[in-house]
C-alpha cells in the first residue's frame, strides 16, 4: 500500500472528538484506493498553549509545513480568548495558527463546496422551492491570501517606515487609543491571474458558469479584479459563461441559491462573509466542508469551516460531519477517489435513513445519536 503522511491538528473544544471519528474514517476510506494514512499529530491551539506555553508551538508548526498536508480540527475557545487571549492577544490561535499556515503554505484557493440535502431541508433557512428539482450546485473557491487579511502584515515587512505613519498597525499591537488605524487591502496581478484561472479550469472541468463577486462600483482593487477576470474569461475560458455580481447584490442571492448556481470567485474577506451564509441558507455550518491548496506545490489543509463547538466539548454530542466531509475532500486530494465517494455516499445514506446529531433536529427526540455514535453509522456504511 501506497502510505500518505498527514499532519493532524485536532485542536480545541470538540475538535478532538469530531477528528477521532474523521481520522478513522479516513484511514478506512483510503484502502479503497491502496492508501494507507498516518496521521502525525503537531497540536496547535489553546490546548498546545496548556502543554507547551505556545498556541503554535515552533516544533508543530515546522513539521506541518515540511508535511505540506494538514487536517486541521479547528482552534479557539471565546473563553480563553478572553483570559489569556486578552493578555496575550499574539496568542489567539485563529490568526495565529489559521493564517500563518496559510500563509506560509500559500494556500491560494479555498473550496467551499456546499451540499444541500434534502433530509436537512429543515436546517436551510431557504424556502424549499427555491431549490430546483436537479439540486443546486454552489461552489465557493475563495481567494486565500492578499486582501485585508495579510496586507498589513506583508506591507510592514516592505515598507516599515511608510507604514507607521499611515497608522497600518498589526492587529495584536492594536491597544484602542490609536487616533487612526488603518488596514490595508491589496490584490497582486500575478496572484489574482493565478487564482482566476484555476477557478476557470474549475468551473470548466465541472460544466458549471463561473460568478465572480467583487465591490468593482466603489474599490479599485475589485475594479482592477473584474478587468482581469473579463480579460482572462474572453481570452482563455470564452467557452466557460462568466457573471459579475457585486457582493452585496450576492449576498442577497443567497436566499435564492438557484441564482448562485456554478462557481464562486471571490475574494477572502468578501468569502469568508459569504460562504458562512452560503452553508447557513443551504443547511447548517455543523455541515460545511472547507479545503485550501497552494495549486504550485500541491501544499494543503483540511480545515472543515465550521467552529469547534466549545460549548459541548467533551459530552460526545457534536456534529463530526462537516470534519468527515473535509476528509472525502482530503482524499479525493491525494489521489483517493474511490474513498472520497464512499464517505460522501455514506453520509448521505446516514441521513437517508434517517439517524441524526442533536444539532440537526428540529425538536428534541431521543433517537439522537452523539459524535461517536454518528461517526461509527458512517464508518460502518463505507
Ligand atoms: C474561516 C474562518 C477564519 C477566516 C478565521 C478563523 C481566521 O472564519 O476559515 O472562514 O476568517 O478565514
Ligand atoms: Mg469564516
Amino acid at each position: 500500500m501506497e502510505r500518505k503522511t498527514i499532519a493532524l491538528v485536532t485542536g480545541d473544544g470538540s475538535g478532538p472528538e469530531m477528528m477521532a471519528v474523521a481520522c478513522a474514517i479516513a484511514i478506512e476510506a483510503a484502502k479503497k484506493d491502496g492508501i494507507e494514512i498516518v496521521f502525525e499529530k503537531t497540536p496547535m491551539g489553546w490546548n498546545a498553549y496548556e502543554k507547551y506555553g505556545d498556541t503554535l508551538p515552533s516544533e508543530s508548526f515546522d513539521k506541518a509545513i515540511k508535511i505540506g498536508t494538514v487536517f486541521f480540527g479547528g482552534v479557539g475557545d471565546p473563553k480563553l480568548d478572553g483570559t489569556i487571549g486578552a493578555k496575550y492577544p499574539v496568542m489567539k490561535p485563529e490568526a495565529r495558527c489559521l493564517l500563518a499556515l496559510r500563509k506560509h503554505m500559500g494556500l491560494l484557493l479555498n473550496f467551499r463546496p456546499m451540499i444541500y440535502y434534502k433530509e436537512l431541508a429543515h436546517l436551510a433557512n431557504v424556502k424549499p422551492e427555491t431549490i430546483p428539482d436537479g439540486g443546486i450546485q454552489q461552489v465557493w473557491i475563495r481567494f486565500l491570501l492578499e486582501d485585508s487579511y495579510f496586507g498589513n502584515e506583508d506591507l510592514m515587512d516592505l515598507r516599515p517606515d511608510e507604514c507607521a505613519k499611515i497608522g497600518v498597525k498589526l492587529k495584536k499591537k492594536v491597544m484602542g487609543d490609536e487616533e487612526l488605524v488603518t488596514d490595508i487591502a491589496y490584490f497582486r496581478q500575478s496572484t489574482v491571474k493565478k487564482y482566476i484561472r484555476a477557478a476557470f479550469a474549475y468551473a470548466r472541468s465541472a460544466g458549471l458558469p463561473l460568478i465572480s463577486i467583487d465591490k468593482a462600483n466603489v474599490m479599485a482593487r475589485y475594479d482592477f479584479w473584474r478587468k482581469i477576470v473579463t480579460r482572462i474569461g474572453e481570452e482563455e475560458f470564452p467557452d466557460v459563461p462568466l457573471t459579475h455580481q457585486l457582493v452585496d447584490s450576492a449576498n442577497a442571492l443567497l436566499f435564492t441559491p438557484a441564482k448562485l448556481h456554478g462557481v464562486i470567485a471571490c475574494g477572502n474577506e468578501h468569502g469568508d462573509i459569504l460562504s458562512d451564509g452560503a452553508a447557513a441558507a443551504l443547511g447548517s455550518m455543523g455541515m460545511m466542508c472547507s479545503s485550501a491548496i497552494n495549486p504550485d506545490t500541491g501544499k494543503a489543509m483540511f480545515e472543515s469551516g465550521a467552529g469547534t463547538a466549545p460549548t459541548l466539548a467533551g459530552q460526545d454530542k457534536a456534529n463530526p460531519i462537516g470534519r468527515i466531509l473535509t476528509a472525502a475532500m482530503m482524499l479525493r486530494h491525494l489521489g483517493a477517489v474511490n474513498g472520497a465517494r464512499a464517505i460522501e455516499e455514506a453520509v448521505k445514506k446516514t441521513l437517508g435513513m434517517g439517524y441524526r446529531t442533536a444539532d440537526m433536529c428540529a425538536y428534541s427526540w431521543n433517537g439522537v445519536l452523539g459524535t461517536l455514535g454518528m461517526g461509527n453509522l458512517i464508518l460502518s456504511s463505507l
